[in-house]
């Protein structure tokens, strides 16, 4: 009786173990519940993936192949602008496909890009988005939230190839004001803009787990490295960023704050490896606890404009007073400053939110844990 229990626990349990998300959302994304108990479903064409996404009914859809959106929606020849100088998409750099005209520095040149990689997937509230194994590839099409869609889960997916030669290009996760959004071990490259952005609505968001590889062969810094990789400016955004690995990035790694509101951000044990310009720039909106994050060959891990942003950056009794428990150290190794940033007003702001700031773990575990745990086919 007790193996006959047990084997048809096994059995009943087997496709919901492989099909739907993996662990509890948490951090800011805590109770996010996504599609729920929906039976997961396998999209069998763009038409039908892309419907699945943008309603707003309770849905677990599963991506177990690439899905190559290049040429779905035609392409785009127009005249847009390339730098005078010497960094352009002949050689490396990027050209630009903005509106409204080039400017002093710029010349006009004909540009042709793929449609379907510049504006991302409409995605709707209640959804759990889950790649199977490492076979959950979005190549050429990003995601770009409904306005004020709710409730998602997005993982173990890999999103690729937006037009990676022109600045606007396209986008990898676009947020318009989304209340609870899990983003779990994915990966994030080639993308011509960036590889995540809040916009201007507020979005309360955990994205944890994940990579943002920033090799390219068309970087606007001209040196095979990403440069514009994140925007977090949401009129009060609340946002973890936990144990994900940024690397070979060159800029706005993040990048955080706008002209509405503020923005709350705990950034814990994140992994920053090989990034030849700039992470953290930090306008005087951000509210960031930055703590038991793990840099490593890394110019600059923190802007010297971030002065004006509130943040706080060591262990001190201020933050078991407030959280309960003790900050945890970040670390350093081959790489720039970090002045040390003691901003109580961080730390009373997250106190407000209890069980949402994440407890680190000791910073000398960050690459371990981070480099054996990163990216898609790990859950
Ligand atoms: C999402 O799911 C919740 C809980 O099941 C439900 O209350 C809500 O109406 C759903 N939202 C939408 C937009 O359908
Ligand atoms: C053109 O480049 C110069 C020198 O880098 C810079 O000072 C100026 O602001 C640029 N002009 C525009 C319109 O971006």
């Amino acid at each position: 009786m007790q193996i006959a229990v047990a084997l048809f626990y096994l059995c009943a349990s087997a496709p919901y173990a492989f099909a739907q998300h993996k662990g509890t959302p948490y951090g800011f994304a805590k109770g996010v519940t996504g599609g729920g108990s929906a039976t997961p479903a396998y999209p069998k064409d763009i038409a039908q993936l892309k419907s699945w996404l943008a309603d707003d009914m309770a849905r677990v859809t599963m991506i177990d192949k690439t899905f190559d959106f290049i040429g779905s929606e035609g392409t785009v020849t127009e005249n847009r602008c390339r730098m005078k100088d010497t960094c352009t998409a002949a050689n490396g750099g990027q050209d630009t496909i903005k509106q409204g005209g080039c400017d002093d520095n710029e010349t006009s040149i004909q540009v042709k890009y793929d449609k379907a990689s510049y504006v991302g997937m409409p995605v709707g509230s209640n959804k759990s988005l889950i790649g199977v194994g490492s076979k959950g590839v979005l190549h050429g099409k990003g995601l770009r939230f409904n306005t004020a869609a709710k409730n998602v889960i997005i993982q173990n997916i890999h999103i690729d190839n937006l037009n990676p030669q022109y600045v606007w290009g396209g986008d990898g996760i676009s947020l318009y004001g989304n209340d609870g959004v899990w983003i779990d071990h994915c990966k994030i490259s080639r993308t011509g803009r960036q590889h995540f952005v809040s916009h201007y609505e507020g979005s309360r968001v955990t994205i944890s787990n994940t990579e943002f590889d920033g090799r390219t062969s068309y970087s606007h810094s001209c040196n095979g490295d990403h440069y514009w990789t994140f925007i977090f400016g949401g009129k009060a955004d609340k946002i973890t960023l936990d144990r994900n690995y940024w690397h070979d990035l060159s800029g706005r790694s993040p990048k955080i704050g706008s002209s509405e509101g503020t923005q709350i951000i705990q950034a814990v044990n994140n992994w920053f490896s090989s990034n030849t310009g700039h992470n953290f720039d930090i306008s005087s909106s951000g509210r960031v606890l930055i703590e038991g994050n793990r840099w490593e060959n890394t110019e600059t891990p923190i802007t010297t404009g971030s002065s004006a942003a509130k943040i706080w950056s060591v262990p001190d009794s201020s933050c078991t007073s407030r959280l309960g428990r003790n900050c945890e150290l970040n670390a350093l190794t081959a790489s720039g400053d970090f002045p040390s940033r003691k901003d109580s007003a961080v730390l009373d702001e997250l106190a407000k939110y209890k069980t949402n700031p994440v407890t680190p773990i000791a910073y000398g575990n960050v690459k371990g844990t981070v480099s054996g745990n990163y990216g898609i086919g790990r859950i």
